[in-house]
């Protein structure tokens, strides 16, 4: 028996999780760790949200809410995603924890004291228009390498060059549009370089990772590695633990990977034993197992064990078994494009396990695959006629011909004999290829095996034999019974929900893997009542779903509330138009309005609005808005209000403002 630590890399808490998410870190994690935990390994299975950095603050900023509201938010929806997929963590943090943050700064300053860490003065892009400087993807720009416009002060989206903000040709701050200026800060830079030489050896033992994770380290340490800054200027975050570091958190990535560490403290804490979390991190027997998507290879493969391996002590990645992508339709999964397929959405309208079968069988393991509604559809229905059918056929005929009672197996041939045979030989084969990260084929491979069942059904006739040679029949239907048990054993990795189902159809609730190709269903035993698991889908039966993100927002909830319908012409009576609040003001004896000047490029406007309980006068000078412009001026306590700023409203108090987009500008209209 081994100790496996498994991962499953932090998802930003700053959107709900599609299914591109699913099936690079998620998905293979769990099936791996169901696996391990039915050949009763010792494993912990571990995860959290990643609740820091530019990724969030600018998600909040779009939604004209704080960072810590938005990440309250999302942590809540992306566990309850997960949950409801299946997805067995032992421990789902998240980074805003206190003993995340105690954590990660003894990290930081131990760091510091060894060595690994220094301080040094750098340029970084400020801008003076805002105040403050712009980290990361707060910097847009031309990439120097490809030349595409759609490069940030971290990465070119297009081309993926990993950037350094002051290379980008034509800077702009992405909050106000202007052009930012180098200025002289002080940031703390971890020196990766002193790692070059013990990490090039240290990969060198780990040939059997995947190629796709080795290739990438190697072109990293062929290009040398340099000191990586791992500060930034930033008021969201881990804040620096040093005098005269004001206004400096740490860099997301350095302190989100230390996250697993974090949160198999917080495991630990949770059941009692605030120490247990050495007995892995601090065990060089322990099997740390990395499950990411590509565009985490390097933190995962360089930085962390450099920063681990800095700190002493702590054990070292065993495997980082990356996935490439899974794209939509031929294009990359994307919130913002509207791209992407919401599990919370499918999972309002599907049961989980088909979804989970279609990942595992089309995993993005060495290549990016597709996934279409189309292929879906296919592959449920190949789970429903394959497996349901075999499960469903056999539960009937025992239920017709037997009384629901498992018969006697008086005389065994050898196509019984076989079968079995056949299912320990499967059993053995999945296990090679699991151990090995090669979920796709064990899926196959199960797959494979219930054609076998249906075969031998089919060959055996029971429906005849019953007839002619009750006997054989009993020999038949007992040997199915046990084949199906054992089909739920070797699935229940892929598909645990219907497994459970089938484990109470069949009675049988072992979840060993070595159970597999047993006879654990003796003679005489009662069987459940037989209920349809799988069902069948006609074409264009995904059009129940929405594909934005307004889904998550639902709780599917009875018929969606609208009003009355409007023509089209009577919508466009409405004239919307982006403007700027410029200045706010209290009035008198109002305790929840504000009279705001609003700037809206051509002309400025006083609008009254009830956002007091919502927003600070400071949330709301320079905010972008949208107004409706053409709506019947009045006067509000005394004050004209010509116009109307537009808000969301949850219904529980929540008020939004509307954020346009940033590159939108004041008289922009709306349509
Ligand atoms: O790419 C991402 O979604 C990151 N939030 C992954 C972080 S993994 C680790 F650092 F925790
Ligand atoms: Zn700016």
């Amino acid at each position: 028996m081994s100790k496996y630590l498994v991962t499953s890399a932090l998802p930003y808490a700053n959107g709900p999780s599609h299914l591109g998410h699913l099936a690079g870190a998620y998905l293979p994690a769990d099936i791996y760790v169901r696996f391990l935990r039915m050949c009763e390994e010792d494993v912990i299975y571990i995860c959290g949200t990643d609740e820091h950095g530019v990724p969030i603050t600018i998600k909040a900023e779009q939604m004209g809410i704080t960072p810590r509201e938005a990440v309250d938010r999302y942590h809540e929806i992306i566990r309850r995603d997960f949950e409801r997929f299946g997805i067995s963590f032992d421990n789902f943090s998240r980074t805003e924890s206190p003993e995340h943050y105690r954590f990660t700064q003894e990290v930081f300053l131990d760091l510091l004291e060894k060595g690994h860490i220094v301080e040094k003065s750098m340029k970084q892009f400020y801008c003076d228009k805002c105040n403050r400087f712009l980290p990361d993807r707060y910097v847009g720009g031309t990439c120097p390498e490809c030349g595409s416009s759609n490069a940030r002060g971290d990465q070119c989206e297009d081309c993926g060059t990993w950037l350094d903000a002051l290379d980008l040709l034509k800077p702009v701050c992405e909050i106000c549009g202007s052009t930012p200026v180098p200025r002289e800060t002080n940031h703390w830079f971890l020196r990766l370089d002193a790692f070059q030489e013990w990490l090039e050896e240290w990969l060198g033992h780990h040939d059997d990772w995947k190629n796709n994770v080795l290739n990438y380290c190697k072109g990293w340490l062929k290009n040398g590695l340099r000191e990586r800054a791992i500060t930034r200027d930033l008021n969201w975050g881990v804040p620096v633990p040093l005098d005269g570091a004001e206004g400096k958190v740490l860099y997301v990535w350095f302190e989100a990977l230390l996250g697993y560490v974090s949160s198999t403290k917080e495991l630990f804490a949770k059941r009692g034993n605030p120490e247990g979390w050495k007995d892995y991190w601090f065990d060089p027997e322990t099997r740390l197992v990395q499950f990411i998507g590509k565009d985490n290879i390097v933190f995962h493969a360089v930085i962390e064990p450099s920063v681990l391996h800095g700190l002493g002590d702590f054990i070292l990645p065993w495997n980082i078994p990356a996935n490439e992508y899974l794209n939509i339709n031929g294009k990359k999964f994307s919130t913002s494009r509207g791209t992407a397929i919401w599990i919370n959405d499918y999972l309002d309208h599907f049961p989980p396990d088909p979804m989970r079968y279609v990942l595992a069988i089309n995993a993005p393991e060495n290549r990016d695959t597709d996934f279409t509604w189309d292929n879906f559809r296919s592959r449920n229905n190949e789970l429903a006629d394959v497996f349901g059918n075999f499960i469903n056929r056999t539960m009937k005929f025992a239920q017709k011909t037997f009384g629901g009672i498992v018969p006697e197996s008086t005389d065994p041939g050898a196509p019984e004999r076989e079968l079995m045979k056949s299912v320990a030989v499967a059993r053995d084969e999945m296990e090679e290829l699991l151990r090995s990260f090669k979920l796709k084929a064990a899926c196959l491979r199960v797959m494979d095996l219930a054609r076998e069942g249906n075969r031998y059904f089919d060959q055996s006739q029971p429906w005849k034999t019953a007839r002619t040679d009750i006997d054989k029949c009993a020999a038949t239907i007992y040997c199915s019974i046990q084949f199906a048990d054992s089909l739920r054993i070797l699935f229940n990795p892929f598909i645990p929900h219907t497994c459970e189902k089938i484990g109470k159809m069949l009675g049988s609730s072992s979840l060993l893997w070595k159970d597999a190709g047993k006879e654990n269903i003796p003679s005489g035993w009662k069987l459940g009542e037989p209920e349809i698991l799988l069902e069948k889908l006609k074409e264009g039966f995904e059009k129940v779903m929405r594909s934005d993100e307004s889904a998550t927002a639902d709780e599917g909830a009875g018929e969606p509330e609208v009003k009355e319908t409007v023509s089209y012409d009577d919508f466009m009576k409405m004239d919307m138009k982006v403007g700027i609040v410029k200045e706010v003001h209290d009035i008198e004896g109002a305790d929840k309005l504000f009279r705001l000047m609003v700037d809206m490029g051509d002309h400025s406007r006083q609008l009254v609005a009830g956002m007091k309980p919502f927003y600070s006068k400071d949330e709301l000078t320079n905010r972008k808005v949208v107004v409706l412009m053409n709506l019947q001026p009045v006067k509000i306590m005394g004050v004209k209000s010509n116009g109307m700023v537009l808000a969301s409203d949850d219904g529980k108090g929540g008020v939004y403002l509307l954020q346009p987009a940033s590159d939108a500008c004041p008289g922009d209209s709306i349509r």
